[in-house]
């Protein structure tokens, strides 16, 4: 073992892990892997967010709605804003119909926006364009994982090498990192000024806990994804502020009838079932129906000047 490294007893099998100081970061996976657990979620075969093919699939069919679904403004905004300011550059993971990319592209000179599902690009592209903020946005047709973070000296920064910006934002996009304790170092690496990661804390919108009840096929989803991101960055002694934000959503449909089916999908549930357990959250709305529930968010900042 190097200078800085130490190891700890797991004390499950007993084995003999080597980490990295600080030494207060061992506590966390040295009890849990949580890579292995993450691991465990990624192939769960009832998981097919796993799969990019997913992505193609599901954003050819929706990438025109997914607002919809959404309330302005999205949860970290003012966490994202306060970390910006003074900043040039700011790198987004994943930018989907880009409701971060505009308030960044809004606030920072360049904006790299990373993402790799095609009818995502286009429909990025063409709004951007058409709210006149395309001329500040890269977008890079590339997954995070197969993105190399160099030196910002170095002169052959590409698509595929990428040097550092002064943000990072990740919002509700490493879903399917293969390695998330590396990709999580990589988002540190690129970040020079701090980095911002959005996803779910665990909390479970009321159709879906009804869905997993109902049907053991259904995956009991979102894993809370924003706990296995703090616990790995621990492991790299990194340990970001994390906020919760309750933040709206809704969905909406002309009847009934439309609006549970498109939540509960094809879960093995009665629709009247649905309909009476969901009441407390639908109501009428323009000649149809909404479904309106809170879902808590939880925001990840870290800043270098915390280092
Ligand atoms: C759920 S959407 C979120 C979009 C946006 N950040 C937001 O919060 O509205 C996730 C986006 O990340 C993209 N994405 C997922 N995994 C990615 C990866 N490994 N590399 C690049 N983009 C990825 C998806 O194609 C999609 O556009």
């Amino acid at each position: 073992m190097t200078r800085g490294e130490h190891s700890v007893k797991s004390p499950a099998d007993g084995a003999v892990i080597d980490r990295v100081d600080p030494p207060v970061a061992v506590a966390t996976s040295g009890i849990i892997d949580v890579q292995d657990a993450w691991q465990a979620h990624l192939t769960d075969e009832r998981n097919d967010w796993a799969d990019p093919n997913r992505d193609e699939g599901f954003w050819a069919a929706n990438v025109e709605s997914y607002e919809d679904r959404l309330i302005e403004p999205p949860a970290g905004i003012g966490v994202i804003d306060a970390l910006l300011e003074g900043g040039e550059s700011a790198l987004e993971i994943g930018p989907g119909t880009g409701r971060y990319t505009r308030r960044l592209s809004q606030r920072v000179d360049r904006v790299t926006a990373i993402e790799d599902a095609t009818p995502v690009r286009s429909y990025l592209r063409s709004s951007l364009e058409a709210a006149g903020l395309a001329d500040s946005v890269d977008i890079v047709p590339r997954s995070w994982e197969h993105v190399t973070i160099v030196e910002a000296s170095d002169a052959e920064s590409t698509a595929a090498r990428l040097s550092p910006h002064d943000v990072v934002v990740a919002g509700w996009s490493l879903y399917r990192q293969p390695e998330l304790g590396e990709c999580l170092e990589r988002i540190h690496a690129a970040a020079n000024t701090g980095f911002v990661l959005i996803d779910s804390p665990g909390a479970v919108p009321p159709h879906r806990r009804l869905a997993i009840d109902a049907d053991e096929t259904v995956l009991p989803s979102p894993p809370p994804r924003a706990a296995y991101y703090s616990t790995l960055l621990a492991d790299c002694g990194l340990f970001p502020e994390v906020h919760i934000e309750r933040r709206p959503r809704v969905r909406r449909a002309s009847t009934l009838e439309r609006l549970v089916a498109d939540l509960l999908g094809n879960a093995a549930i009665e629709p009247d079932t649905a309909a009476d357990a969901l009441d407390p959250w639908l109501n009428r709305h323009d000649g149809g129906w909404e479904y309106r529930y809170e879902l808590p968010v939880a925001v990840l900042v870290w800043r270098a000047s915390d280092a």
